[in-house]
This record gives C-alpha cells, sequence and structure tokens, in this order.
C-alpha cells in the first residue's frame, strides 16, 4: 500500500465535510486585511488593541537603537537561553513584568504553547492531580497528556463541581493543580478569578490560570483579569501570551523564584529550543510600556463588544460571553460557513471555527474585535447580519 494513502484518505475525508483547513496568504492594513484582492476589516485578528497596526507605535520602536552594544543586530538568540543566547532584554522584560504583577519572579518563554506544554509536565508528577475546567486551550491539554499526573475535568466553569471533586480527591495527592484560563478564547466568556483563589486556598492547591486572551485588555492598566478583580499576586502560576494584545511573539509567566528556579532546570519546552529573537523581546517591552497607558482603547473595545453583543441579540443570533470576543453560535457547520462568505464578500473578514476547534454541532463564527474598529463598522456588520438572517 502506498505510504501517504491514509493521509490522502483523511484529507479527501476533511474536504468533503467542509472541515478542511488551509491557509490563506493576507496582507495587512491597519484595521484591514487584503486577500485575493479584496479588503475587508480584520474581525479574525487578536491584535485587540490594535497595536501591530498602529503606525504611532510602530515607527517610533524603529527609530529606538535595537543594535548591541558591539552595534550587532539581534535577530535571533542563536541558542538556548540556557547557553548563550541569554540576551539582556529578557531579565529587563521579566524584571518588569514581575514588578508591574507583584510577583517574586517572571520567566519569558518562546510561546504560549510552549509554555503550556513545558509547564504542568515539569511540575505535576505521579502523587499529583490535576483539574481542569473543560474548555482549557489545546496547549494545556497537550501538557496534561505529557504529565504522569492523574487528570480530571470539570464541566466549563462549574466552581461548584470543581469543588466537589476537590473534597473527594485533595487528601489522595500530594500536589494539586487547577488549570482554567481568564477569559476563554471561543466562547470570550470569563470565569469567576475570585472564587478560584478561594477555591485553592481552601484546598492548598495551585491555582494555573491562562490569561491569553485577557492581557491587554482587562483591568485599569491592561494586565488582565487578575488586575481587574483585584488578584495580582494571588495566582500561584499566571501564563499569558505576547502574540495577542502585544502583536509579538513570546508569552510570560509569574510565579515564585522557587516554581521560576525549578523550571529553568526542568523544563523540557523552555531548555530545549532557541531563545525569543532579542530584537523582538525588545519590541514587547516597548508596547508594554505603551499598553499600560491604553485606557481609552480598553474602554472603546468594551463598549464596541457590548454594542455587537446586543445588536445580534436583538436579530435572534445566539451568542456567548461578555468580552471582546464574539462568537455567532450557528451550530450547523454550512451555515457557519455561508455566513462568513457572505460577510467576507461584503468586507468582514471573519472566518468559521469548526470541529475539533469547538464540539460538533456548536460551529460558529468567532468575531474577534479590536480598539481599532469604529461604532460605525459594527452598526454595518450588524446590518449585514440581518440581511443574511438568521
Ligand atoms: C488560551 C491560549 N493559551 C495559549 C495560546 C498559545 O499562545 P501562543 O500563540 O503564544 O503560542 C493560545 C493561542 O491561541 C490560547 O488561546
Amino acid at each position: 500500500m502506498e505510504k501517504e494513502s491514509r493521509y490522502k484518505s483523511k484529507l479527501i475525508e476533511l474536504s468533503q465535510s467542509g472541515n478542511l483547513r488551509e491557509m490563506k496568504t493576507v496582507l495587512h492594513d491597519r484595521e484591514y486585511v487584503i486577500h485575493n484582492g479584496r479588503k475587508m476589516l480584520n474581525l479574525s485578528s487578536n491584535d485587540y488593541m490594535g497595536v501591530g497596526t498602529t503606525a504611532a507605535l510602530w515607527k517610533p520602536f524603529l527609530e529606538t537603537n535595537v543594535l548591541d552594544a558591539a552595534g550587532t543586530f539581534p535577530g535571533s538568540a542563536c541558542s538556548s537561553r540556557l547557553q548563550t543566547g541569554n540576551h539582556e532584554a529578557y531579565g529587563e522584560l521579566e524584571s518588569t513584568l514581575a514588578k508591574l504583577f507583584h510577583y517574586e519572579a517572571c520567566l519569558v518563554v518562546c510561546t504560549g504553547f510552549n509554555a503550556n506544554l513545558g509547564i504542568i509536565p515539569a511540575l505535576a508528577t505521579a502523587n499529583d492531580l490535576i483539574v481542569a475546567d473543560k474548555l482549557v486551550h489545546a496547549s494545556l491539554i497537550d501538557g496534561f497528556k505529557l504529565s504522569s499526573a492523574k487528570l480530571i475535568r470539570f464541566p466549563h466553569n462549574d466552581l461548584d463541581r470543581l469543588e466537589r471533586i476537590l473534597e473527594k480527591e485533595r487528601g489522595n495527592y500530594e500536589n494539586v493543580f487547577v488549570v482554567a484560563e481568564s477569559i476563554y478564547s471561543m466562547d470570550g466568556d470569563a470565569s469567576d478569578l475570585k472564587k478560584l483563589v478561594e477555591i485553592k486556598e481552601k484546598h492548598n492547591a495551585f491555582l494555573y490560570v491562562d490569561e491569553a486572551h485577557s492581557f491587554g485588555v482587562k483591568g485599569e492598566t491592561g494586565l488582565g483579569c487578575i488586575e481587574e478583580f483585584g488578584l495580582l499576586g494571588k495566582i500561584d502560576i499566571l501564563v499569558g501570551t505576547f502574540g495577542k494584545s502585544m502583536a509579538s511573539q513570546g508569552a510570560y509567566l509569574l510565579c515564585s523564584q522557587t516554581i521560576k528556579d525549578y523550571l529553568v532546570n526542568t523544563m523540557r519546552p523552555f531548555i530545549y529550543t532557541t531563545g525569543l529573537p532579542p530584537w523582538s523581546v525588545k519590541w514587547t517591552h516597548f508596547v508594554l510600556n505603551h499598553l499600560v497607558d491604553m485606557k481609552a482603547e480598553r474602554a472603546h473595545l468594551a463598549n464596541i463588544s457590548q454594542l455587537l453583543r446586543e445588536g445580534l441579540n436583538e436579530l435572534g443570533f445566539e451568542t456567548a460571553g461578555e468580552s471582546h470576543i464574539v462568537p455567532i453560535i450557528l451550530r450547523d457547520l454550512h451555515k457557519t460557513i455561508a455566513l462568513s462568505d457572505y460577510l467576507c464578500e461584503n468586507g468582514f473578514f471573519v472566518l468559521p471555527i469548526r470541529h475539533p476547534t469547538v464540539p460538533k454541532g456548536t460551529e460558529r463564527l468567532r468575531i474577534s474585535l479590536n480598539a481599532a474598529i469604529s461604532e460605525d463598522q459594527i452598526h454595518q456588520l450588524i446590518a449585514l447580519c440581518k440581511q443574511f438572517g438568521k
């Protein structure tokens, strides 16, 4: 039998069921994307604060001196941070983040995926228990699979169930890790962080929270839900990425000095990979310094998110959550693709989300708003959805 036949038939099956994923080449022009010659408002980007497309930010950065003291361009770390790759830009960013978030230590790693893939397997052993929300990100799930700890999932945001699991199981394990996100990427809904902190304290568990979708967007200075709920420093393991609101790349982990030192010695996706390009770490730091002051942008984003959700709900569309991620849950793949096509044809770029990213029967459009979008554009979008019909 031909070696690749299994893969070919799977691709045909995916294509026939409308589930084949393909990469589109798109050009970016401020809040728009251009694809196949068509200019569309970008409703599928995670650049929530519109930072990546704001010339007022990237232009001054390009004028700063990113060269090293010796006059060389730090385009790559050229080795792991544990070898010769630990450029001073990392330490500077880590110390700013640790101070802002009120933590003892910060570790900057290559991606959010790497962070989630590596932290749990390094910390949790066969004597330990992981209790995770049913909807946590794929990177966390892959991390659980690499760990020898026992895993129990609780229904999405059901903290009563979480408590019952801990009441029953806590005594059987040495360490327990409760894992959640602060805003969930496909539903746009938030977890009750205050309650999670109460629960982890009561049961002497570690609380691990991924703030990928709230960092930059939530809280007075954009530090995320942890800031919004007055919990700075109170979550044991806090992860967030730079690839979304920061329009950069990489991720942070905020924790105690002991956990940082332990991970530097044991976390495989940290140890065995080239460090982030130092110039990119400098860009992250530059953006961070501006992000804390973007209060008006955060308020505008909250306002247009509410406007869109209310408009869609009035038309009878099913939405979820309460954040800048506004899903239109159509519960049918073909309808979802049809609405995506219709919006794209009319100048709004939004992609369908299908299985396995979301469970079968909950197919949706995931509208990801950003602060560069105007109220007018939201009204136009609502009008188009009305024309398409429920
Ligand atoms: C909740 C969550 N965590 C982590 C990641 C991965 O982050 P990164 O893109 O930095 O690898 C994502 C990205 O989609 C995410 O949604």
